[in-house]
């Protein structure tokens, strides 16, 4: 068992050789949380409720597909940079690794640094064992910790007292910044400053505005994982809130939408028709969008400025030969974060 410093709080569970320190969080209100996405206009629930057990294999699913290049992309990218991308980084760096992760994605760096650490940090305890054990036993003389907490909602890191001085280096792979609206993203990247402190580097893979089709086709494959992927959303709401609502009545659609530089993912009402949840009814329109999830795209330069207004500056940029991704190198610059005006 590794000792904790003053930090961890909470209890810890090895398995496997890789230990999990569980900081979850309370479970949050789904039920709050649906009413709230569905009073607002256009009515949108949470990404996160996207990803039950069924959502996850759904979505792991989505990166296998054809149409979905952007994890190969992003995978060849480290495998054939993470020397390029770790130069900056000192001997004994802590690898921070915001999600469960793959193992793929990551051994590119652990094998090209010097003598490093890996913490991951997802709110899934299993993810993070299933994930972990598999990485520890491809890296046996790697030490290794999962965090169980919110990533998004991180007030430090509890590390082992060995592990506090450190260098770090933060990894936010698969574009997954680009699920948060750019305002959160700022504040998102804005937190990680202190998280990863002023010796603190981020390698962060961005997908890019590209051909609209190609991007549309992305998020609706032709084999229709996206849409299972979607439509297990309104299954959830069956299964765990007992809402009454027919998915057969709901198709999906993804739609690029240039103002914003993001894909839009909906459900949209087949007909009218209603949706009781609790003491709600909800009376969807023919053709009304029940918003799942956004998809902002960033070219190099957008991320850069709002990688700016956080705090970071770029040091490196990986991309592949379309130049329809990359994974960029941050580090903390001079001026300190100021978020105010975040916008695509
Ligand atoms: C997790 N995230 C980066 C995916 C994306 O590309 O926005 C989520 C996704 N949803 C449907 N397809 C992929």
């Amino acid at each position: 068992m590794v000792e904790m410093g003053a930090g961890a709080r909470t209890g810890s569970v090895a398995a496997g050789g890789f230990t999990v320190i569980d900081r979850h969080p309370p479970a949050p209100d789904v039920l709050a949380a649906v009413r709230e996405g569905l009073a607002r206009r256009p009515r949108q629930l949470p990404a996160w409720l996207l990803y039950d057990r069924r959502g996850s294999e759904l979505f792991a699913e989505i990166c296998r597909q054809p149409e979905y290049t952007l994890t190969a992309t992003e995978l060849e990218l480290l495998r054939r940079h993470a020397a390029a991308l770790c130069a900056g980084c000192s001997p004994g760096t802590l690898v921070v690794e915001f999600g469960a992760g793959s193992v793929e994605k990551v051994s590119p760096l652990l094998q090209a640094l010097a003598a490093p650490a890996y913490l991951a940090v997802d709110i899934s305890a299993s993810a993070l064992q299933e994930v972990g054990q598999r990485l520890q036993a491809a890296h046996p003389t790697v030490p290794m910790l999962g965090l169980c907490a919110d990533y998004g909602d991180l007030p430090d890191l509890p590390l082992p007292a060995d592990w506090a001085t450190r260098p770090r280096l933060g990894f936010f792979p698969g574009s997954s910044l680009g699920n948060f609206d750019p305002a959160e993203a700022c504040r998102f990247l804005a937190a990680l400053r202190p998280l990863l402190g002023e010796r603190g580097q981020l390698l962060i893979g961005i997908d890019q505005p590209r051909d609209p089709t190609a991007l549309e086709a992305a998020y609706d494959d032709g084999a229709g994982v996206s849409a299972a992927f979607a439509l297990n959303l309104l299954q959830r709401l069956r299964l765990e809130l007992g809402a009454d609502v027919d998915p057969g009545g709901f198709r999906y659609r993804a739609t690029w939408e240039a103002d914003h530089s993001r894909v839009a993912m909906a459900l949209v009402s087949v007909g009218p028709q209603r949706l009781r949840l609790a003491d709600l009814e909800v009376v969807f329109a023919d053709g009304e969008p029940l918003i799942t999830e956004y998809s902002y795209k960033y070219t190099p330069a957008a991320f850069l400025a709002l990688a700016a207004q956080a705090g970071w500056s770029g040091v490196d940029r990986r991309c592949d030969d379309a130049d329809g991704f990359s994974v960029h190198r941050l580090q903390p610059a001079a001026a300190a974060p100021d978020c105010s005006a975040s916008a695509v």
